[in-house]
C-alpha cells in the first residue's frame, strides 16, 4: 500500500490549478443514466472515486469514453440496474445510480451502503422520496430494491438536508410524470451543478441552490456537454496547507464564491485573501490566529473542511472550540495528530484545540479522505518526517496530490 513521505518545514509558494470537483462530477456522472444519447463531461478530475463510478456504470451497460478530464457516456443500451455490494462499500456516492436507475429503467437494486468510518450515513430519506414517487422499494438481503413502472410528481419534504439525497431525487423527478417539489433541500454548489447539468440535457428544473427545488418532468432527456465546477475542498485544502506553512500561493481554476465561510475563517485566522470569480491568492501570517467553528449545511462552513482547520488549529495562537453537527464520528484525525503533539480534547461533537508551537513528524495513519488532507497539512508544518500511512484514501479525492504540492516547494514523496 501506497504511504507519502513528508520533510515538513517547506512554505508552500507559487501557482497550481484546481480540479473538477468530485462530489459535483460523481452525481453528474450518474445523470448519463437519463438518456438514450451520449452525453459528453470535461472537468472530470482523475481519481480513484471516478473510476470506481465509471466502472460501475460500465458494468450497467454504459459505453464509456474518456480522454483526459473528458468523459463520454453513452446509456443508450443500459443491460444491468444494478450496482453490487462489492462497489458501494468503496464509494457511498455508488447510491447516485438509485434515483436515475428507478426514473429510466423502472428498475434498480442498488446495494446499501452500510456504515463508514464518519459515521452511520443512512439512506432512508433517498428511499422515503422514491417511495413518495410511487415508487415500490423493498429492502432485501442488503439491497434496496425499487420498482416503478414510471414515477410521478410529488412534494417531497426531508427531515434533514442531504446532498446526493437531494441529488438522488431530483434526478429521479426529471423524468416523472408532473411536477416534484424537494424542500429542505441541499444548497450545495455541487445541487446546482448537477441541476445545470440536467437543465442542459433537457430538465425542467428552477430554484436548485436555494432550499425548494421544482422540478417538472418530461418525458426524455436528450444529449449534451457539461463542465463539471471547480472542487471547492480541494481549493480550501490547499489554502489551508498554504496557510498553516506561512505560504503565500495563488490557486487558478477555482470558484471563489462556493468558498465564502472558508474564507471568512482563512481570514479570521489572520491570513489575507484575495478572491478574484476564477482565482484565490493567500498570503498567511507569521503566526496564525485560533479560528473556532461549527460545520452545518452550506452555506455554512463544510464538514469536509472541518478536519483541515483542525490541523491550521493546532499550530495557532489561542484555543479554538470545533464543533461537528453534521457526522457524528467525524475527530478520527485528531488521535493522529495527537500523535503529531497537537493538543486537542475531544467531547461528544465538539473538539477543543490549544495551539502550541510546533508539531513533531511521526507516522500516522490515513482514516478517511478529508482526515488524510489534515495529517498532509500538520506533516508538511511538523517538524522532521511524516508518515503518512494508507493514502489511498487520499487518492479517492485529491488530483495529482504530490505533484501539486511539489510545485508549491513541499517537500513530498510516494512511497509505493
Ligand atoms: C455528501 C458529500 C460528502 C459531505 C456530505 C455533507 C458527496 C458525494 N458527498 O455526502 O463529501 O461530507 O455531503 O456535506 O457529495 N442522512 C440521513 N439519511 C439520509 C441521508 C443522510 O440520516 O437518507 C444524514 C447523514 O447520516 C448525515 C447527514 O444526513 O448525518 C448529511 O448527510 P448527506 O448530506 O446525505 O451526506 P452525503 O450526501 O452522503
Amino acid at each position: 500500500m501506497d504511504k507519502l513521505l513528508i520533510e515538513g518545514g517547506a512554505r508552500l509558494v507559487g501557482e497550481t490549478n484546481i480540479s473538477g470537483a468530485k462530489n459535483a462530477a460523481l452525481p453528474i456522472l450518474c445523470a448519463a443514466l437519463l438518456s438514450a444519447e451520449p452525453v459528453t463531461f470535461t472537468n472530470v478530475p482523475q481519481l480513484k472515486d471516478v473510476a470506481t463510478l465509471l466502472a460501475l456504470l460500465g458494468q450497467m451497460g454504459v459505453a464509456i469514453e474518456r480522454e483526459g478530464d473528458t468523459v463520454t457516456l453513452d446509456a443508450s443500451a443500459l443491460t444491468e440496474p444494478v450496482a453490487p455490494y462489492e462497489m458501494v462499500k468503496t464509494m457511498r456516492a455508488s447510491i447516485l445510480v438509485l434515483g436515475p436507475l428507478a426514473a429510466r429503467c423502472g428498475e434498480a437494486r442498488v446495494s446499501l451502503p452500510g456504515g463508514c468510518a464518519i459515521g452511520a450515513r443512512p439512506v432512508d430519506q433517498h428511499i422515503k422520496g422514491l417511495q413518495a414517487m410511487g415508487a415500490e422499494v423493498a429492502v432485501e438481503h442488503g439491497y434496496v430494491h425499487v420498482r416503478a413502472s414510471r414515477l410521478k410528481g410529488a412534494r417531497l419534504v426531508a427531515d434533514m438536508v442531504t446532498v446526493t439525497g437531494t441529488e438522488n431525487l431530483m434526478m429521479a423527478a426529471t423524468l416523472a410524470d408532473g411536477v416534484t417539489i424537494i424542500e429542505n433541500a441541499a444548497r450545495e454548489p455541487e445541487v446546482v451543478d448537477l441541476a445545470n447539468c440536467l437543465i442542459a440535457m433537457g430538465a425542467k428544473i428552477s430554484g436548485a441552490g436555494s432550499d425548494i427545488i421544482h422540478i417538472e418532468g418530461v418525458p426524455r432527456l436528450h444529449g449534451a456537454r457539461h463542465h463539471v465546477m471547480p472542487d471547492r475542498i480541494e481549493t480550501g485544502t490547499y489554502l489551508c496547507a498554504a496557510a498553516a506553512t506561512g505560504g503565500d500561493i495563488r490557486l487558478t481554476g477555482v470558484l471563489a464564491s462556493s468558498l465564502d465561510a472558508v474564507i471568512d475563517k482563512l481570514i479570521e485566522a489572520g491570513c489575507t485573501v484575495h478572491a478574484e470569480p476564477d482565482a484565490i491568492r493567500l498570503c498567511a501570517p507569521p503566526k496564525l490566529t485560533a479560528a473556532s467553528l461549527r460545520t452545518a449545511p452550506y452555506p455554512a462552513f463544510p464538514t469536509d473542511m472541518q478536519a483541515q482547520f483542525m490541523a491550521l488549529n493546532c499550530i495557532a495562537q489561542g484555543t479554538a472550540v470545533i464543533r461537528e453537527t453534521i457526522f457524528e464520528n467525524r475527530f478520527m484525525h485528531a488521535v493522529e495528530l495527537q500523535r503529531l503533539g497537537a493538543d486537542i480534547r475531544i467531547d461528544g461533537n465538539t473538539a477543543i484545540v490549544c495551539g502550541i508551537e510546533r508539531l513533531q513528524g511521526a507516522t500516522v495513519m490515513a482514516t478517511d479522505l478529508r482526515a488524510s488532507a489534515s495529517l498532509v497539512i500538520a506533516g508538511l508544518v511538523a517538524e522532521g518526517k511524516t508518515l503518512i500511512e494508507r493514502i489511498y484514501h487520499l487518492d479517492r479525492g485529491y488530483e495529482r496530490l504530490e505533484e501539486k504540492l511539489a510545485a508549491l516547494g513541499a517537500n513530498v514523496r510516494r512511497i509505493k
